[in-house]
């Protein structure tokens, strides 16, 4: 990942809130949850759920939604490995400005390279990348097909899709993982918003 600023002659400004300030504000700290999961295993649909249940207790929350992301900020990026590494650099990056602007940022991406969302997790600060696998096999995703690209590239119409013919690579050891294969929307949800409130990421 490129962190080296082609710009010269740079000074970073700091300001006059600090992060006890932004959280004392919302009432609850920063944090990036971080959805990483086949196409088609509910990675919007959770991170829209989890979204509206934090914004009725009062948070701060926003989704980060890949498909919606790559009609504007990554517009010009495609789904050969290195683009798929630029899009998940950028939006890293943002996730790590709304996190540290006090946010719950909700993610989600397929994010499908190891190595890419851990150098999402290093950029962030301890505790504040919780990486959550939206875990529904490739068989329960392909057979859901809610945008019939499984079908397309079945068929060879879209080249190197995800699970199909390009990798995904599972999260080995994530905060949290979520088996939306087998439950629904609302217990998935529940399940998110409760371990952030065991973990005293909701409190202020
Ligand atoms: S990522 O791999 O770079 O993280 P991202 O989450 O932004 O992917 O976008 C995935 C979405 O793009 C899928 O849900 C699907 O709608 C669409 N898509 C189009 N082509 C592909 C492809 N080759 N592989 C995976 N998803 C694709």
């Amino acid at each position: 990942m490129s962190t080296q600023p082609k710009a010269e002659n740079l000074t970073w400004h700091r300001g006059e809130v600090d992060r006890a300030a932004r959280t004392a504000a919302h009432g609850h700290q920063g944090a990036a949850l971080w959805l990483t999961g086949l196409s088609g295993s509910g990675k919007s649909t959770l991170a829209h759920r989890v979204e509206r249940l934090l914004i009725e207790r009062g948070c701060f929350a926003y989704v980060l939604d890949g498909d919606n992301v790559r009609h504007g900020l990554n517009a010009d990026l495609g789904f050969a490995p290195e683009e798929r590494k630029e899009n998940i650099r950028r939006v890293g990056h943002v996730a790590r400005l709304f996190a540290d602007a006090g946010a719950l940022v909700i993610t989600a991406f397929i994010s499908p390279y190891r190595e890419d969302r851990a150098q999402v997790r290093a950029m962030m600060p301890e505790g504040e990348f919780v990486e959550v696998h939206v875990a529904a096999d490739l068989a329960t995703c392909e057979a859901r097909d809610p945008k019939g690209l499984y079908a397309k590239a079945r068929a060879g119409e879209i080249r190197g899709f995800t699970g199909i013919d390009a990798p995904y690579e599972a999260p080995e050891a994530p905060e949290l993982r979520v088996d939306t294969g087998a439950q629904s929307v609302d217990e998935s949800a529940a399940q998110v918003v409760a371990w952030l409130e065991e973990r005293g990421y909701l409190a202020g």
